[in-house]
C-alpha cells in the first residue's frame, strides 16, 4: 500500500513523533511506502504533489523534536480558499485530485477538530480512505481523554507558574499568567493545579472580579502578601465579554485577557500587577515522555487501521490505552472543562478561587 501522510492545524510537541511512529510500522511492520505531503492540504494543491517518501532512515533523529518536518497551517480552509482578491474560492476538486495523483491508497491525517473535520470532508468527497490521529494542545476533543501536544504544553505552563512565583513573592505581585486553550480551560486547569496558583479563571466558569479580588486580599490577610492568578485566554466575566482582537489578515484571535485582569486587580486592591503571556511557548520544544508515548501509541494504531482497511475512523485515548472510533465522532464531540469536573472539585480543595 502507499498511504499519505500529513499534519495539519497549528503545530505542538509531539507531531514529529507520530510521523516517526507512522513511519516505522507501516515500513517495518507492513512493508507500506510512506508519503509525506508538505504543509497539511496545501501540498495536494501543489503539481506535482509537494511530498516527500519517508523511511526509517529519514526519520531518525527526529522523536525528540518540538514542531512537524513536514509542515503544517490553520489557514486555507480548501472549501473557502483564501484569493488574491479577498473572494474566498472552494479549491476542494484540487485538493481531492492531488490524493488520486499521488497513488495514495489511504491518507493518515494528524489535527485538531477543525482539521479532522476538513480531512473528513474532502475524504467523503473524493473518496479518500482516511484516518485521523488527534493532536491539539487545547485538549478539546470529546473522544479522546488526551491529545498529542497537550500534556507538553501544560508542563510548559507549569514551569511558567513556577518561575512567576518566584518574582510574585520577591516582589509582593499578582502575577497573572495568561495561557491559551481555545474555548476550553483544560491548560489553565492543569497548570494551574500543578503550579500552585491561587487563582485559575477558564472559560467554563466566567468569573466575578470582586471574587478574585477577595482572594487576593484574603491571602493578604492571612500574611500571604502575593498570588498568582492563571488565566485561560477566552475567560470572560459574568458580566463582560471575552477578549478578542482583529489581526493584520481580518482574523478575529484570542489575547489580551490577561491584562485586563491584572489592571482590574491593581485597581481595586492597589496590589502591584504584572502579566505575562505565554503565547506559542506551549506549542514548542521538546514533547514529554506522555506526548512521545501517545504519539507512538497513536502511529502505530492508525497504521494498524489503515492495514485492515478500517478507514473513517480516528484513534484516541480511553481508560490508559489506545482505541478507535468513527471520524465523525471526533468532530462532533468538542470537550470543554465540565464545571464538577473531580479536577475543579480538588482545585477547590486546595483552596484555589475560580473567581465565582
Ligand atoms: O488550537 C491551538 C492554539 O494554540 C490555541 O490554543 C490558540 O488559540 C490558537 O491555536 C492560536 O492560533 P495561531 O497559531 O493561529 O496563532
Amino acid at each position: 500500500m502507499r498511504i499519505g501522510l500529513l499534519t495539519s492545524g497549528g503545530d505542538c510537541a509531539g507531531l514529529n513523533a507520530v510521523i516517526r511512529a507512522v513511519t516505522l510500522r507501516a515500513v517495518l511492520g507492513y512493508g507500506f511506502e510512506v508519503w509525506g505531503i508538505r504543509e497539511a492540504t496545501h501540498g495536494l494543491l501543489k503539481r506535482p504533489v509537494a511530498a516527500e517518501r519517508l523511511t526509517p532512515d529519514s526519520v531518525k533523529g527526529i522523536l525528540h523534536l518540538g514542531g512537524t518536518i513536514l509542515g503544517t497551517t490553520n489557514r486555507g480552509n480548501p472549501f473557502a480558499y483564501p484569493s488574491l482578491d479577498g473572494v474566498p474560492v472552494d479549491r476542494s476538486d484540487e485538493i481531492v485530485a492531488g490524493y488520486h495523483e499521488l497513488g495514495l491508497d489511504a491518507l493518515i491525517g494528524v489535527g485538531g477538530d477543525g482539521s479532522l473535520a476538513i480531512l473528513r470532508r474532502l475524504a467523503q468527497k473524493g473518496g479518500w480512505n482516511l484516518v485521523g490521529i488527534p493532536k491539539t494542545i487545547d485538549n478539546d476533543l470529546g473522544h479522546t481523554e488526551r491529545s498529542v501536544g497537550f500534556s507538553t504544553a501544560v508542563d510548559i505552563a507549569t514551569e511558567a507558574v513556577d518561575r512567576l512565583h518566584v518574582t510574585a513573592a520577591s516582589h509582593n505581585r499578582v502575577m497573572v499568567l495568561e495561557v491559551m486553550g481555545r474555548d476550553a480551560g483544560h491548560i489553565a486547569l492543569h497548570a494551574g493545579i500543578a503550579g500552585g496558583a491561587d487563582v485559575i479563571l477558564i472559560p467554563e466558569i466566567p468569573y466575578d472580579i470582586e471574587k478574585v479580588c477577595a482572594k487576593i486580599e484574603a491571602r493578604r490577610a492571612s500574611g500571604r502578601n502575593f498570588s498568582l492568578v492563571v488565566v485561560a485566554e477566552s475567560v470572560r466575566a459574568v458580566d463582560g465579554e471575552v477578549q478578542t482582537y482583529t489581526d493584520a489578515h481580518g482574523q478575529s484571535r484570542y489575547g489580551g485577557i490577561g491584562r485586563v485582569i491584572a489592571e482590574a486587580i491593581a485597581r481595586r486592591t492597589g496590589a502591584e500587577s504584572r502579566v505575562t503571556v505565554l503565547g506559542h511557548v506551549q506549542r514548542g520544544g521538546s514533547p514529554v515522555a506522555l506526548d512521545r508515548v501517545l504519539a507512538a501509541a497513536f502511529g502505530v494504531h492508525a497504521v494498524d487501521l489503515v492495514a485492515q482497511r478500517r478507514f473513517d475512523r480516528v484513534v484516541g485515548w480511553q481508560n490508559r490505552r489506545v482505541v478507535d472510533l468513527p471520524l465523525a465522532e471526533a468532530c462532533a464531540a468538542f470537550k470543554a472543562v465540565d464545571p464538577h469536573d473531580p479536577l475543579v472539585w480538588t482545585a477547590r480543595g486546595l483552596g484555589i478561587s475560580f473567581g465565582d
